[in-house]
C-alpha cells in the first residue's frame, strides 16, 4: 500500500512568485524567509516523495464566484497555470496522478464527501509556488493531486470538516495499492488580511500557538468557528485550513522537521513547516 512519508505546509504570497523570477532569494527583504527552505530541501533530498497530494484555495482562476466548490479534487493528466494578473511567469505543467485521483474520489465520496470531480483544472499561484518552493529547479520530480478547498466565497467549510477531510484523504492515500511514497503539501496562510478596515492585520501569538498544536494537539484549531478564526487571523488567514487538512492526512504520530516563521512577506505572516510521519 501507499505510504504517507510527510507533509509540508507553507505560504504561498504571489510576491514570492515575483522574488523567484528575479533572483531575489538573497536580497535582505527576502533572505530570511528563502532561508527557511533550506531543511525542507535537505528533507526532501532523503524523504524521496514520488506523488503529492496538495490542498490549496484558487482564489479566482479555476473557480470563480460563478461556481464555487466546497471541496474539488483535480483527476486531470497534467495542471497548468495561467497568467493571474500578478505578472508571474508561468511554470511548466504538473503531471497528474490519476489513478490516485480516482482513488481518492471514490474513496471521500464512499465516506459522505460531496466533491467536484475535475478533469480539467488550472491551478493557480497557490499551488505552483509552494511547489516551487519545495523545488526550486522547477523539473518536477513527482506527480500529483490537488485538492481545492473553498476560502473565497462564504460559506466556507468549517475547521471541523476540513480536519475530517484531512483524515479522510490520509485514509484513502494509504489504502491506495501502490508503493508510492506520497507528501502532503498545504498551502495559504498565516494570519493576513487584504482589504478592508484592518488589512494588514497579522496576529503573531496565534500562528505561534498554532503552528505549535500541528506538532502536539493537533485539532486545537477545530474548536474555532470560521468567523473566529477570521477574527483571530484575519479575512486571508483562514487558509491555515489547509494546513489543518494537511496535517489531518498524516495520522497520529509526527516528528517535526523543521519551521520557519518570517513577518512580513508583502502583507502576511509566512510560516513554513515540515512534519515527518511516524505511523
Ligand atoms: C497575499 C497573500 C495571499 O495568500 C494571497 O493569496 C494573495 C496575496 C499577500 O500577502 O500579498
Ligand atoms: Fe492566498
Amino acid at each position: 500500500m501507499a505510504k504517507i512519508i510527510g507533509g509540508v505546509a507553507t505560504s504561498h504570497v504571489p510576491a514570492i512568485g515575483r522574488a523567484i523570477a528575479k533572483e531575489l532569494q538573497d536580497d535582505p527583504y527576502w533572505a530570511p524567509f528563502f532561508e527557511g527552505y533550506a531543511p525542507l530541501h535537505r528533507w526532501l533530498a532523503q524523504a524521496r516523495p514520488d506523488v503529492v497530494v496538495v490542498f490549496y484555495n484558487d482564489h479566482g482562476l479555476n473557480f470563480f464566484l460563478d461556481k464555487m466548490p466546497t471541496f474539488a479534487v483535480g483527476a486531470a493528466e497534467t495542471y497548468r497555470n495561467a497568467d493571474e494578473g500578478w505578472g508571474i511567469p508561468e511554470v511548466p505543467a504538473f503531471t497528474g496522478q490519476r489513478e490516485l485521483s480516482w482513488h481518492l474520489i471514490n474513496s471521500l465520496v464512499a465516506e459522505d464527501f460531496d466533491l467536484t470531480t475535475c478533469q480539467e483544472m488550472l491551478v493557480d499561484h497557490a499551488f505552483t509556488l509552494p511547489m516551487a518552493l519545495c523545488w526550486p529547479d522547477q523539473d518536477w520530480p513527482v506527480t500529483v493531486v490537488p485538492v481545492c478547498i473553498n476560502t473565497v466565497q462564504f460559506p466556507l467549510p468549517s475547521a471541523q470538516r476540513c480536519w475530517r477531510l484531512g483524515e479522510a484523504v490520509g485514509r484513502a492515500v494509504r489504502s491506495w495499492d501502490s508503493e508510492a511514497r506520497v507528501m502532503v503539501l498545504g498551502t495559504g496562510g498565516l494570519s493576513h488580511q487584504l482589504d478592508g478596515q484592518r488589512a494588514g492585520f497579522i496576529n503573531r501569538a496565534f500562528d505561534q500557538q498554532f503552528m505549535q498544536s500541528l506538532v502536539d494537539d493537533p485539532t486545537w484549531a477545530t474548536r474555532f468557528s470560521i468567523p473566529e478564526l477570521v477574527e483571530k487571523t484575519g479575512t486571508q488567514g483562514v487558509e491555515l485550513l489547509m494546513w489543518l487538512a494537511m496535517r489531518g492526512a498524516l495520522g497520529s504520530k509526527v516528528r517535526e522537521v523543521s519551521r520557519n516563521y518570517h513577518i512580513p512577506i508583502s502583507n502576511t505572516a509566512a510560516g513554513l513547516m515540515v512534519l515527518a510521519s511516524e505511523d
